[in-house]
């Protein structure tokens, strides 16, 4: 599977934002992560709607939407026509897994489904076949710079082996305190596509182009 990075905008500087989208391209990174938060699902709030719009037409790079919100189903036809190229939702949100599925497919962009830290893999069993991607969160979803939950890594082994038996090959996605200490254990259980924030390239210690470059090589 190849490896690929998607670049958590939340944790970009607001204040030089397009800049900072700037040195993401120069930097590699493959996607942009677009945090989607309601208040409800979680308890917080995270990018609008009027900053995506802003924002596509600036740049190639693709724009992977991460809805934590309640009731997704209510804002697919929004973000599919805001620019989305994968819209991700989670389970514990909907009832209407299959129908989210159709949805998103009828917009024609990429389906994801992801699993807060405390869902079990099993949930995925009979939808499988139909995702592009499955996100598993290594934090509780929400925050910016939470400490990694080491459980995730067996469960993304879990989700890798259960695509292997169906002779699949979906990106699994990984979000919530991805670096240097936690990449090795995530590839190894295999993911492939990392979400990288505070805890890599966002760290606030050097150039987002130079973090960028230096997360590739070391994914
Ligand atoms: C958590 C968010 C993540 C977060 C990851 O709800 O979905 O995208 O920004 O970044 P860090 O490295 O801060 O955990
Ligand atoms: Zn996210």
């Amino acid at each position: 599977m190849s490896i690929k990075i998607s670049a958590s905008l939340d944790c970009a500087d607001y204040l030089h934002l397009l800049s900072e989208v700037r040195k993401l391209e120069e930097g590699g990174v493959d996607m942009l992560h677009i945090d989607i938060m309601d208040g409800h699902f979680v308890p917080n709030f995270a990018i609008g709607t009027n900053l995506m719009r802003k924002l596509r037409p600036q740049t190639h790079l693709l724009f992977d939407v991460h809805l934590m919100v309640q009731d997704p189903e209510r804002f697919i036809p929004l973000f599919a026509e805001l620019g989305a190229d994968i819209i991700t939702f989670h389970v514990e949100t909907t009832t209407r897994v299959y129908h989210l599925i159709d949805l998103i497919k009828k917009h024609q962009k990429k389906v994801g489904v992801a699993l807060s830290p405390a869902t079990p893999p099993s949930v995925l069993e009979y939808f499988l076949p139909y995702l592009d991607l499955v996100l598993v969160m290594t934090v509780d979803p929400g925050f910016v710079g939470q400490r990694f939950i080491p459980e995730a890594v067996t469960k993304v082994e879990v989700v890798r082996k259960m695509l292997v038996e169906k002779n699949r090959q979906l990106d699994i996605e990984v979000d919530g305190g991805i670096g240097e200490k936690t990449v090795p254990l995530l590839k190894r259980a295999g993911a492939n596509v990392f979400v990288a924030g505070t805890s890599s390239i966002f760290s606030g210690k050097e150039d987002v182009k130079v973090a960028a470059l230096r997360f590739r090589e070391f994914c």
